[in-house]
Order: structure tokens, then sequence, then C-alpha cells
């Protein structure tokens, strides 16, 4: 099958693509999303083929204003409607108990349903056109990290889908966030760009987290309320691994798994012995800690070149660090890639997926990372920066 694509003066064909039963990416402000007719079995089937994902991870449905919602649900609570006030079009999902007419293949089998309204006129108009609620998954190859350009789409779907309608690259690059309002109390089960602060304030509580998030493991039977957030998804072809300091642990209290025993000794005894220091690099934070990072990159290299050097080695860092590895990188032939500011951390969020997929691309092996707090926006960062690792962190 050809591939179309199209631009905005495209939308109503690419509306009845949808009708008719076909699948079309589209363009949203976190990730392009594989759209289909979430209303129609079929539809749903061909998404799956078409992604090589697993039949048994539940859709996101689209809609094009908040109205739409409620022949696809059994009810929406109080608490579910003041968040869609408050953040729809954008960046939030929603989990609810579903109607009868949504069908259980867009769901992933689940009695429950996701739903969002995305923020971008071209894919509200296409929604509208359509006339349907349009089921999306991140357009991408099951496993490779979500597209943030039209050209992403093209390069993991060309020839399964009919089209791609193309809004150029999104804003946010990081996929929504989800909320599971079908619960007595309202659980995160992936962090976005809405963040809990945000959720917190309109809901009048802190929700729930699902425990995976906070690092808890699968091994130890703690199973992803997401069934998508299981598979090891984000992740480039590259080892990548996360070294994360002490002082960004401690702010956002997340339990973390090391990648050597050693490490975590080495960090043991330093949580027993530095309280004070602790402190003492908090009050530093933004030099001090960046440079424990950037010294420990650079004695993992030491060490990795007397063992199995890799060949194509990247370093993942902020634009106010790079000059830590700029002279390293130059001498040993190693790539430098910003990700963005660390004051700015939708900058980040931005870069991310393009930087791991250039990664790929460019034949890299190894990506060392720095880590970043995991404050506001930041938890969603960090949560697809440790995917991406499979979880390899160093503490530092
Ligand atoms: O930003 C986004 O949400 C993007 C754009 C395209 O809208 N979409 C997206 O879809 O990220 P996808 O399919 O890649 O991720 C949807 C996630 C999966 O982890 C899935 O398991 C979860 O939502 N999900 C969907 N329906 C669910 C349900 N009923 N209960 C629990 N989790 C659900
Ligand atoms: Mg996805």
């Amino acid at each position: 099958m050809e591939t179309r694509i199209f631009s905005k003066k495209d939308i109503e064909e690419a509306a009845q693509i949808l009708k008719a039963g076909g699948l079309v990416a589209f363009p949203t402000e976190t990730v392009y999303g594989l759209g289909g007719n979430g209303l129609d079995k079929e539809a749903a089937r061909k998404i799956y083929a078409a992604k090589g994902r697993p039949s048994d991870n539940p859709l996101i449905l689209h809609v094009s204003k908040m109205e739409e919602v409620y022949p696809l649900v059994e009810s929406v609570p109080e608490k579910a409607k003041r968040l869609m006030e408050s953040f729809w079009p954008g960046p939030l999902t929603l989990i609810l108990k579903k109607s009868k007419i949504v069908p259980l293949e867009s769901t992933g089998g689940l009695d429950t349903v996701a739903l969002r309204c995305p923020d971008n006129g071209v894919t509200l108009e296409l929604i509208e056109r359509a006339g349907l609620p349009v089921a999306g998954p991140s357009a991408n190859l099951s496993g490779s990290p979500s597209p943030t350009e039209a050209s992403h789409v093209y390069h993991d779907l060309a020839g399964r889908i009919e089209g791609i309608l193309d809004d150029g690259a999104v804003g946010i690059g990081v996929e929504s966030t989800i909320l599971d309002m079908s619960t007595d109390r309202p659980t995160l089960l992936r962090p976005g760009a809405i963040t809990l602060e945000d959720l917190t304030e309109v809901l009048g509580e802190k929700p729930e987290i699902d425990p995976t998030l906070l690092g808890k493991k699968m091994e130890d039977g703690f199973i992803p309320k997401a069934p998508g957030m299981k598979y090891r998804h984000y992740a480039p072809k590259a080892e990548m691994i996360l070294f994360i300091t002490s002082t960004v642990r401690k702010a956002c209290d997340i339990s973390f798994c090391s990648l050597e025993k050693k490490e975590s000794e080495r960090r043991e005894s330093e949580d027993k012995t530095s309280e004070k220091k602790r402190s003492e690099d908090r009050i530093s934070e933004g030099k001090e800690y960046e440079y424990k990072v950037s010294k420990r990159i650079e004695e993992y290299l030491e060490e990795e070149s007397k063992g199995f050097p890799r060949e194509k080695i990247a370093i993942l860092c902020a634009e106010e660090t790079k000059h830590f590895y700029q002279e390293m990188a130059e001498k040993e032939g190693i790539i430098l890639k910003v990700l963005g500011r660390r004051d700015e951390p939708l900058s980040m969020t931005h870069n991310l997926f393009r930087i791991l997929r250039e990664c790929d691309e460019e034949g890299i092996e190894l990506i060392l990372s720095e880590g970043y707090s995991e404050e506001g926006i930041g938890f969603a960062l960090m949560n697809r920066m440790k995917k991406a690792a499979g979880q390899k962190i160093i503490a530092v």
C-alpha cells in the first residue's frame, strides 16, 4: 500500500479514509498518533497489525470536544468533568468505564476506555469531519520511540497505513498524562505534561500513583495498570545508562535500582555517613552535582575502554552542562547530544525521542546520559528516559 502524505488542505480526504475503515496518522501536541475508527473492530485489528503491537494493549479514543465523550462511557464523574474542563484540549487522557458501543477490540478487552481531546487544530478538524472517536496509539512501530515528526511515522509505518497528516514537529514530545478515573481514587498511570501538581490543584487531592512509576518492579509482582507501560518502550537500539545523583533522587522520592551492586553499596555507605553532605549538595544544586555526574561518566568511560570498548558512544547532556564533556568528547571521538536546557524541561521532552531515533540512525552502541529532576514535567521526562535505559541506572 502506498502511504500518502496529507497536509491541512487534505483534511477532508483523510477524514473519508477514516470513515471508510482505513488508517491515517495524525499530529497532536504530544506525539503523532495512528488513527482509525475507534468504534470499528476491524480498524482496531488493522492498527495492532500496522504497529506490530500486542492486542491486549488498549487504544486511546480521541474526541474533538467533551460532549463526544458521553456516548462512549457509562457516566462522567464530576471530578472527571472538572479535569476535562480545565485541561482539554490538552495532554491529559482519562480512563472511564466504557459504554456498550465501544468494542472490546479497542480497549484490549477491558471494561474501561481511555479518552483524550488533543490540542492540535488540524486533528480536531479531522475528528470532527470524520464524525467518529479516533482510536490512536502512538504512530511508531511497537518498541521504538514515539514519533514526534511526520518523517518518523513514515520511517516506521510507510506501506502499512493509508496516509499521514503532516503538521510539522510536535510541541511537547512525550505522550499524554494518563489518569484512571474509573477507580475510587484517581490514579496516575503515566506521567505527562499535565503534571501531578496540575492534577492535584483541580482535584483538590493528590492522585494515587501507580507503584511501578515509583520504581516498584514487575519482578516483585507490581504490574503497571496501563498495559502499555509494561513493555520495554521508547527504546533505542543502543544500550543506554542513566547517571543520577542522590540530590535528584531525593527531590523526587523515588526508589532506584542500580546497575552494579557495588554502586548500591557505595550509595548505602554514603547515605549513612553523609546526611550533612547531601544537604550541602542540595544547596549547591546546579553546579556541584552536575560536575559529579560528569566525573562519574568520565570514570565509567575509562572502565569501559578497558573491557569491551564500543566504537560509537554518545553522551546525552544539558545545554548548561555540555562544557563538562566537550574536551573529553573531542579527544575520545564521543558524540555529544544536547537534550535541551535543564532549566526548561519542556525543551528536553521536546527533543528526547528525536534524539533517540538519531542515535539509532547513527549506529550508536552506547548512550551515557545525565538524569534530571523529577519535579513537574521532569517526572514524565525521567519516566521515558528510564524506560529507554531499560531501568539501567547508576547512582552517583
Ligand atoms: O499522547 C498520547 O497519549 C498519544 C497521542 C497519539 O494521543 N497516544 C499514545 O497512545 O501515547 P499509546 O497507545 O501509545 O499509549 C496509550 C497508553 C498505553 O500504555 C495503554 O496501555 C494505556 O494508554 N491505556 C489505554 N486504555 C487504557 C485503559 N482502559 N486502562 C488502562 N490503560 C489504558
Ligand atoms: Mg505508544
